[in-house]
């Protein structure tokens, strides 16, 4: 496994996820599970967030407790398919930033072609988590990388669901300084740029659009 790369192979996150790769889940279990996925993924990527202290008073008596320590940490979601993890993510830390990128895939040639960029204005010093649910060829995720960047994030960390080895080779070139979260490595992409095994048409799925 690459220095980069986290692989979460909690029982939980692979049962949930082998349920969302069957052809035969349907809309609103695929949408559950993908939530229930990004509150277990948004764990692992939280794990090491910097502490801080404070004294607080329980009924019984004071004490000093930790506390989060720095700024609001962003969620920036990929359109369309990354909604699906950042309502997750949302609920974990319901206090977090939320920035969007639309980049669709030029069927073609599969480069990431941008139609739409939201995001908080301060992003320097600030954990700043992008999700996608697949990192497919990696054009998409080292595109919204390189925008997010270019606004001045120097923290970021990027969570999806399926990874295919030459979407993790394409995006650590681009941005070694960024560690990927992903609940599974699959074996490769097909001729469209789809993960195999994968699960499909993320959006698709996610949404009912096919
Ligand atoms: N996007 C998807 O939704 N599925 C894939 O397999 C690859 C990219």
């Amino acid at each position: 496994m690459p220095d980069n790369v986290t692989l979460v192979d909690h029982p939980l996150v692979q049962h949930k996820l082998a349920l969302m790769r069957r052809k035969e889940t349907r809309t609103a279990e695929f949408r559950q599970l993908l939530r229930e996925i990004a509150l277990l993924l948004g764990y692992e990527v939280t794990r090491d967030l910097p502490l801080t202290s404070e004294e607080i008073e329980t009924p019984l008596t004071k004490m000093t407790a930790p506390r989060l320590e720095g700024k609001k940490m962003v969620l920036v979601s990929i359109l369309r398919a990354g909604n699906g993890l950042l309502e997750g993510m949302l609920e974990l830390i319901p206090s977090a930033r939320v920035g969007h990128i639309g980049l669709y895939r030029d069927p073609e040639t599969l480069v990431a072609v941008e139609y739409y960029f939201k995001v908080p204005r301060d992003l320097s010093d600030r954990l700043v988590i992008v999700v996608d649910p697949m990192l497919a060829t990696g054009n998409s995720a080292v595109a919204a990388v390189g925008r997010l960047k270019e606004e001045g994030a120097n923290n970021i960390k990027f969570v999806c669901l399926l990874a295919a080895p030459e979407g993790i080779q394409a995006f650590s070139e681009a941005h070694p300084d960024v560690h990927i979260i992903t609940a599974a490595i699959d074996d490769r992409l097909n001729g469209h740029g789809y993960i195999v095994p994968g699960l499909g048409d993320a959006g698709d799925r996610l949404y009912g659009t096919k």
